[in-house]
C-alpha cells in the first residue's frame, strides 16, 4: 500500500493507494497544494480514482472539486454532506474500492453532521473527530458533542488499541497515534461520562477559524475563493515591477490606470495617473482609455485587485494591459514620486 501523509501547516491530507493496480485516493486535499498533489500522484504513477473529503472543512479551502475535474475522480462525501459537487455520497458500514484496497466509510458525527472517518488495513482516517491528543471542536456549524461522543466512544475507540490514527490538523509536526496511545493519553477522551464529556466540549471557548464565511461558502456551494479568482486573473496577464514602471512613464510610453476608491486616490496616487474605481471599470474605460491598444499598468493598494482589473482589461481587447507588481503600498514604500491632484473628469 502506497500511503503519503502530505502537511500544509497543520493541515493533513492523504495519498493512498495499491501498488499492484496504480489506483488511488485523495483525502482532504487543500486548495493551496493542488499542484504538489498532481506532482506527487504523477511521480508515484498513481491514477486518483476518488478525492475523499472527510467532512466539509471550515477552517480551510478544500481542493476536492478541483482536483475532481483536473484528475477525472470521483468526490467522495457522507451523505449529509450539503456540497453540490460530490459526485458518490457514501454513508457508514459502506466500502471504496482503490484497486485491491478496501477503504471502509464510518459516519462519526460531532465536529459536523458529514464527518467520517476511512478504516484501511491497519490504520485510521479520521478526520476532525479524532485528534492526536484531542478532538475536533463541536461549536462550528452542524457541530454537536452528544453525537461526538457517540463516534468517539462507540465507534472509533473499538477499532482496537493497535489501530493507527491518522487526523486531518495536527499542528505540532506529529504525524500519527494510535487508538491506544489516545484511549491512555489524550485528555477529553478521559471524560467517559456522556454529561461529563458534553460539559467540557460545551465549555470550550475557541476562536472562530479566519475564513471562516468563505471557507463554508466554498467548500459548500463549490464556488471560488478570492484568492483563486485572483491566481486566475494572474495567469491571463503580465506583470510590471516599480523601476519598470517610473522609467516608463519618464518617457511617455506607458499610460497608469488606478483602480482604487476614490478617496485613496485623492490621498495620494502615481503622478498623471488616471483614475477609475475597479467597479466602474467596464462602464468608464471607453471614455478614459480610448485607445485599447496603449500600454497600460493597471495598480490597486497591494496589487490583487489589479490583477482582476488588468484581466478583465484583456478581455475587453486592451491586450496591452499589464499590472503593477505590489500595488501603490509598494510605490510608496519605495519613496516614488506621488501627487494628490484630483481626478481628472473623465
Ligand atoms: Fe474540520
Amino acid at each position: 500500500m502506497l500511503f503519503e501523509q502530505i502537511r500544509s501547516g497543520g493541515c493533513l491530507s492523504y495519498l493512498i493507494g495499491c501498488d499492484k493496480r496504480c489506483a488511488a485516493i485523495l483525502v482532504d486535499p487543500h486548495l493551496d497544494q493542488i499542484d504538489r498533489y498532481l506532482a506527487l500522484t504523477s511521480d508515484r504513477g498513481m491514477r486518483v480514482h476518488y478525492v475523499v473529503e472527510t467532512h466539509t472543512h471550515a477552517d480551510h479551502f478544500s481542493a476536492a472539486r478541483e482536483l475532481g475535474q483536473r484528475l477525472d475522480a470521483r468526490v467522495v462525501m457522507h451523505r449529509l454532506s450539503a456540497a453540490p459537487f460530490a459526485s458518490v455520497r457514501v454513508d457508514d458500514g459502506e466500502s471504496l474500492l482503490v484497486g485491491n484496497l478496501r477503504v471502509r466509510v464510518l459516519h462519526t458525527p460531532g465536529h459536523t453532521e458529514d464527518s467520517m472517518s476511512l478504516v484501511c488495513e491497519d490504520r485510521v482516517l479520521t478526520g476532525d473527530t479524532l485528534l492526536i491528543g484531542g478532538t475536533g471542536r463541536t461549536d462550528l456549524p452542524t457541530g454537536d458533542p452528544d453525537a461526538l461522543y457517540d463516534s468517539l466512544f462507540g465507534k472509533l475507540l473499538g477499532l482496537g488499541d493497535a489501530m493507527k490514527v491518522y487526523p486531518a490538523h495536527d499542528y505540532k509536526d506529529r504525524q500519527f497515534t494510535t487508538i491506544g496511545d489516545e484511549k491512555a493519553a489524550n485528555p477529553r477522551l478521559q471524560r467517559t461520562d456522556r454529561a461529563e464529556f458534553v460539559a467540557l466540549m460545551r465549555g470550550l471557548d475557541l476562536k472562530m477559524p479566519d475564513h471562516l464565511t468563505e471557507a463554508l461558502r466554498t467548500n459548500r456551494s463549490g464556488g471560488k475563493t478570492v484568492a483563486q479568482l485572483i491566481g486566475e486573473a494572474s495567469k491571463e496577464i503580465s506583470f510590471m515591477g516599480l523601476e519598470e514602471v517610473r522609467t516608463r512613464v519618464e518617457q511617455g510610453e506607458l499610460l497608469v490606470l488606478d483602480v482604487r476608491e476614490t478617496d485613496a486616490y485623492a490621498a495620494g496616487h502615481i503622478p498623471k495617473a488616471r483614475h477609475i474605481p475597479r467597479g466602474q471599470l467596464e462602464l468608464r474605460v471607453d471614455k478614459v482609455l480610448p485607445d485599447p491598444s496603449a500600454r497600460v499598468v493597471v495598480y490597486c493598494q497591494y496589487g490583487k485587485i489589479s490583477t482582476l482589473a488588468a484581466a478583465t482589461l484583456r478581455t475587453m481587447g486592451f491586450t496591452r494591459a499589464v499590472a503593477l507588481d505590489g500595488g501603490y503600498e509598494a510605490w510608496r514604500k519605495a519613496e516614488f514620486p506621488t501627487e494628490t491632484a484630483p481626478a481628472p473628469a473623465a
